[in-house]
């Protein structure tokens, strides 16, 4: 039965005295000096045991409007406090959204949404989500290997096109696949994870330089490994995963978006130099004539200018090869090219001037001839009879189309 009124009373002396001493964050102490009543009624819940639902950062719903007997019991056998139910149905009364999120027997366990009443530092009522996280590889360390199957039943969303990525081989699928162990591959082995981020290697809490290494445990032998490490986009922290979704197999090579897309979803500049008049004809829907940015960038090295996959002339012979010569008439110029080649009047993404060049007019080949100002002044220098053949000529000192 209820307690007598002069002990309900110094149970509110203590609440307030401990509330006013700062006490207004922790769960819900037992009332100091006070039997614990076998039955009580619900609106009198916080009588005894404080206010406190009401002062977290993060409330939960029904706590914070002391509907208490949706989840406790106002008798039992132990006296009052029980739960109406043992197991997750407590919570799946009213989240019945999550019945196949995390099914083991409660939703309260230690690591998960212990701080059912209400939080200071975590709106998923989740406290372990506050302890230091180890390191992405210390994070498993001593753990035993579950395999992919058990993952599965948990992490759908993860899973939606696995099957097709080429991670989900297993060593014994194919020879080219050494240590290959599903998703604990990368997440590694997860013998003590179940539903806590300490005992899983995670890439949301993983430095830049820690999720790279665990991809190039296994891609270090490719070309690209240790070039990689000195390119622009590892240095300005672009990293494997920022352009690989390793789970689905949505595009080739596991890339986030089609290939050219991608690039330009950063590069917000080179979508507008490649919307200009004359542009090298980057497209992704055309496989036969769309170029790729990657013809000419090395995602993964390059630690040359501009990761090119070779040096700038070097890399426009690949496709225009009948600008490479030799030629008996080389133009002397343009190998030395004021130091930069086919740049000199060429601009590499797109130009609003025809050709891709950097002026229209016959300002271009001033630039070097600056004794020809007063030669023959039309507008361009190669128009039709005249220069034209200036990437080189086999018949023509003067580079006259013959
Ligand atoms: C008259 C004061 C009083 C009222 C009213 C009261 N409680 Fe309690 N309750 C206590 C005390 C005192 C204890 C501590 C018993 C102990 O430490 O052995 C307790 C224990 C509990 C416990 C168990 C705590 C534990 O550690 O096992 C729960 C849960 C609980 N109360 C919930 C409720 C709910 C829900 C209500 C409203 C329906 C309620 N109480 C109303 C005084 C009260
Ligand atoms: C959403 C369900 C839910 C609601 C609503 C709820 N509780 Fe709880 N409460 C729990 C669970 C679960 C536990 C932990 C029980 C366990 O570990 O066995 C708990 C534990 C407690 C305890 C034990 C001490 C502690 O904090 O661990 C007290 C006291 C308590 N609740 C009081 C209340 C009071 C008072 C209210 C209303 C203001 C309330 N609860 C509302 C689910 C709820
Ligand atoms: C009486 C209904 C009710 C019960 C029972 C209940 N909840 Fe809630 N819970 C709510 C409401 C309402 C919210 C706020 C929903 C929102 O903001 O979308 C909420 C929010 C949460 C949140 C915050 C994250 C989020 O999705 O917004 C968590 C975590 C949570 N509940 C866990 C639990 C757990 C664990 C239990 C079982 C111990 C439980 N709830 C039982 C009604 C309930
Ligand atoms: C019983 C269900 C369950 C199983 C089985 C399970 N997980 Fe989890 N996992 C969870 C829950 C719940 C979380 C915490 C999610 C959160 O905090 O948002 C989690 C967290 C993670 C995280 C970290 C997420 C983050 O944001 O920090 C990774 C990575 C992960 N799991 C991978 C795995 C892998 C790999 C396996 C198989 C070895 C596995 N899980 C098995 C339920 C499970
Ligand atoms: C090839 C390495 C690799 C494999 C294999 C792999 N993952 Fe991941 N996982 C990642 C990377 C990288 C991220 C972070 C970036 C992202 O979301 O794409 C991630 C993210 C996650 C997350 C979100 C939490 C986090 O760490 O950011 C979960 C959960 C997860 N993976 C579960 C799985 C499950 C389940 C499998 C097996 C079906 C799996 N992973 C297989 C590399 C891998
Ligand atoms: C345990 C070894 C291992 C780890 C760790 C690993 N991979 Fe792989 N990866 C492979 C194997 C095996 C293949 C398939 C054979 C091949 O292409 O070499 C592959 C293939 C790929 C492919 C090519 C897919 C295709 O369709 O062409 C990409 C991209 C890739 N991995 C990226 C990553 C990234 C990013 C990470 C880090 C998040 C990573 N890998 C971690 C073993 C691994
Ligand atoms: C800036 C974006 C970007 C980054 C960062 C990146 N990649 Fe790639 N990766 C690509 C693109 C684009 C392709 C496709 C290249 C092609 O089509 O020639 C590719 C292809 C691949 C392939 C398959 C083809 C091959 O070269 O073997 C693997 C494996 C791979 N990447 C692994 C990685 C790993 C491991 C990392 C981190 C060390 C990484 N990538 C970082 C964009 C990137
Ligand atoms: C996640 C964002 C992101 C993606 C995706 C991305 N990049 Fe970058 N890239 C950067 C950042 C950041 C820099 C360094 C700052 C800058 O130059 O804008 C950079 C620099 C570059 C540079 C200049 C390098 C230098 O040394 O001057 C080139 C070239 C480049 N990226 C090409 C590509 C290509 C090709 C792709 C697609 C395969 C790509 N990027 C995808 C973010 C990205
Ligand atoms: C035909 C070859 C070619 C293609 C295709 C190409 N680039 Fe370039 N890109 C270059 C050259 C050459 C440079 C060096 C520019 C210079 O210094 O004149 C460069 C420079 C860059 C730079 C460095 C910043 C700058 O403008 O100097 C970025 C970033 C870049 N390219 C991104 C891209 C992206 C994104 C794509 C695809 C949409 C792409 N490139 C396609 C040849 C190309
Ligand atoms: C991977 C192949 C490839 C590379 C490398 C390449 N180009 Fe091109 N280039 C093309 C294609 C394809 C076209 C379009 C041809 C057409 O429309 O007939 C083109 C067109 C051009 C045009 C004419 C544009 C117009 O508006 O008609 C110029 C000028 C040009 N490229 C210069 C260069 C320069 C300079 C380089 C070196 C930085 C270079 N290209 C590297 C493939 C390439
Ligand atoms: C001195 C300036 C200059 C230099 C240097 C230069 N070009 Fe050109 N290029 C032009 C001009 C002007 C045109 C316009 C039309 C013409 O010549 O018929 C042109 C047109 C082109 C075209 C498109 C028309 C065609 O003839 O196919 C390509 C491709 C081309 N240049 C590639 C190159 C390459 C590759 C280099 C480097 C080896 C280079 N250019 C160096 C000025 C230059
Ligand atoms: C980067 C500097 C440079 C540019 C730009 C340039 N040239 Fe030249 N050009 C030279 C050099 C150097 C020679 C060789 C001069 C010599 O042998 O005395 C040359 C030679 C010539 C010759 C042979 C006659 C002579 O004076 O020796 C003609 C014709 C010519 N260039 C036309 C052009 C035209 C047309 C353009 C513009 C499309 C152009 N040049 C742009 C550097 C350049």
């Amino acid at each position: 039965m209820f307690a007598v009124a002069k002990q309900l009373m110094a149970a509110a002396g203590a609440l307030v005295f401990m509330a006013t001493s700062g006490y207004v964050n922790a769960q819900f102490d037992k009332v100091e000096g006070v039997e614990a009543p076998d039955d009580v009624t619900g609106a009198d819940c916080t009588m005894c045991h404080g206010d406190a639902a009401t002062k977290f950062e993060f409330h939960h719903q029904p706590a914070f409007e002391g509907k208490c007997t949706t989840c406790h019991l106002e008798t039992g056998t132990g006296g009052h406090g029980g739960l109406t139910m043992p197991d997750r149905q407590l919570c799946l009364q009213c989240h019945q959204d999550q019945e196949q999120h995390y099914p083991l027997a409660t939703c309260w366990t230690s690591a998960c949404h212990s701080d059912i009443h209400g939080s200071n530092v975590d709106a998923t009522l989740n406290p372990s989500r506050q302890e230091a996280y180890p390191g992405f590889f210390e994070a498993t360390t001593g753990a035993e290997y579950t395999g992919s199957e058990a993952c599965l039943t948990c992490h759908t969303d993860q899973c939606s096109s696995w099957k097709e990525s080429m991670h989900s081989l297993s060593d014994t699928d194919w020879q080219k696949a050494p240590n290959m162990r599903g998703c604990e591959s990368c997440h590694g082995p997860g013998g003590n994870h179940w539903g806590r981020k300490a005992g899983i290697g995670s890439f949301a809490y993983a430095s830049d330089a820690e999720s790279d290494a665990v991809c190039l445990t296994c891609h270090k032998d490719e070309t690209f490994a240790p070039e990689y490490q000195r390119n622009t986009h590892v240095k300005t922290g672009v990293g494997c995963v920022d352009c690989h979704d390793v789970h689905s197999q949505l595009e080739r090579h596991n890339l986030r978006a089609s290939a050219n897309e991608l690039c330009l979803t950063c590069h917000q500049n080179q979508r507008l130099e490649f919307a200009k008049f004359s542009h090298h004809p980057v497209d992704d829907s055309d496989a036969r004539t769309g170029l790729q940015c990657v013809e000419c960038h090395n995602p993964h090295g390059g630690e040359g200018r501009a990761m090119l996959v070779a040096n700038q002339d070097e890399l426009c012979f690949v496709c225009h090869v009948d600008k490479q010569g030799p030629f008996i008439y080389a133009h002397a110029g343009y190998e030395a090219g004021l130091g930069q080649g086919c740049s000199t009047c060429h601009d590499s993404h797109g130009s609003n001037s025809p050709n891709l060049l950097k002026m229209s007019g016959r300002g271009l080949c001033i630039q070097c001839h600056t004794d020809r100002v007063q030669h023959f002044p039309a507008q361009t220098c190669w128009s039709t009879g005249c220069h034209s053949d200036h990437h080189g000529s086999n018949t023509d000192y003067f580079f006259f189309d013959n």
